[in-house]
């Protein structure tokens, strides 16, 4: 018996009693797994932070189930609602000055005074908002530093019963996490690469988009840590010839790979593929590492790349 439920009303109107009642719920989003809260609930939220292990300095990020509730949540202006008009729902939060000091979100917020807020393209992470009356705050739902989930078992997997409960809505679409983009500044800054590509963004608003290089340090966002992401096998990346006993995971044209991201070359399917992809080749207890093929920067190779980087860091 899991705390896995599948999608039906009964399972929909408990997941939000667990959230009004300061519970923890798993949800499906379009980019990953959340591990959600009622976001003005500072005791539910510090129990994402205990259930991820994560410290408590890294905020977390608002969704949001409505454009309309932005300017209420957040200070915004004419550019930040047209983005939002654009590109909502779909995979890309925002990092938006906090509209006065509701100390409720201090803890959402890690006390900063940025919020970051998006609005998932999932319609049970909608619906599950809606129902729930309030903005659920929810990092992906894995342990911290952990390969991110991309399924329900995923979930269950990493976090057990740490959660009150799973709502199950089958593979995650997009794969990776959504792209954070700064809006506190004039010039746009992608904070995290992500799930809608820099030269989708740069299309739509006409500027050179530039990527924050971040201080692995003093990250503003957790994905900028040097290590993240990361399997327990050692992982070696842009591998065309992999090692003895390594488990190949291949890109395009790699014949000799026991998976392969995408045969044809495609990095949105590559991208889908890649969390659940490294999670299969860190159970295989017959291999002693993990290699990946080179994957192209552009598109969403920038985000793939970002992400087993990351993985790969040795400390
Ligand atoms: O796709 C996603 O974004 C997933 C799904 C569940 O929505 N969520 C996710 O959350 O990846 P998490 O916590 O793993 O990463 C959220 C990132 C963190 O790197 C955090 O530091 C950054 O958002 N962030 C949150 N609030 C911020 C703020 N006020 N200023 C700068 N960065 C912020
Ligand atoms: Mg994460």
């Amino acid at each position: 018996m899991t705390n896995i439920y599948e999608y039906n009303e009964a399972n929909m109107e408990k997941a939000a009693q667990t959230i009004k009642n300061g519970g923890l719920v798993a949800f499906p989003t379009d980019t990953v797994y959340g591990l959600g809260a009622d976001v003005y609930n500072p005791a539910a939220v510090a129990g994402i932070f205990s259930a991820k292990g994560r410290p408590t300095f890294d905020p977390l990020i608002s969704h949001i189930a409505e454009i309309d509730f932005l300017p209420e949540y957040a200070v915004t202006d004419s550019r930040v609602m047209d983005l939002a008009r654009h590109f909502w729902p779909g995979p890309l939060t925002f990092v938006l000055k906090r509209k006065d000091r509701n100390h409720a979100l201090d803890m959402v917020c890690s006390g900063l005074p940025n919020i970051a807020v998006r609005m998932p393209d999932h319609p049970i992470a909608l619906e599950l908002i809606k129902k729930s009356g309030t903005p659920i705050a929810a990092p992906s739902a894995n342990k911290f530093k952990s390969i991110s989930p991309t399924t329900a078992h995923h979930v269950y997997n990493s976090l057990g019963d740490k959660v009150d409960m799973i709502l199950d809505g089958g593979r995650c679409a997009v794969g990776v996490e959504t792209t954070i983009i700064d809006l506190t500044t004039k010039e746009i800054v992608i904070l995290r690469a992500g799930g809608l590509s820099r030269e989708t963004l740069e299309a739509y608003t006409g500027e050179k988009i530039a990527l924050s290089n971040g201080n692995p340090d003093k990250p503003s966002a957790p994905g900028q840590l040097l290590k993240h992401y990361a399997p327990s096998h050692k992982l070696r990346i842009n591998v065309t010839t992999p090692q003895e006993g390594e488990f190949y995971i291949g890109f395009g044209d790699t014949p000799n790979a026991q998976l392969n991201l995408s045969p044809r070359g495609d990095l949105r399917e590559a991208a889908a593929n890649l969390f659940a992809y490294l999670r299969f080749a860190d159970q295989q207890s017959n291999f002693s590492g993990i290699a990946i093929a080179p994957v192209p920067e552009n598109d969403l190779g920038l985000a793939i790349n970002d992400r087993i980087r990351r993985a790969s860091y040795a400390e």
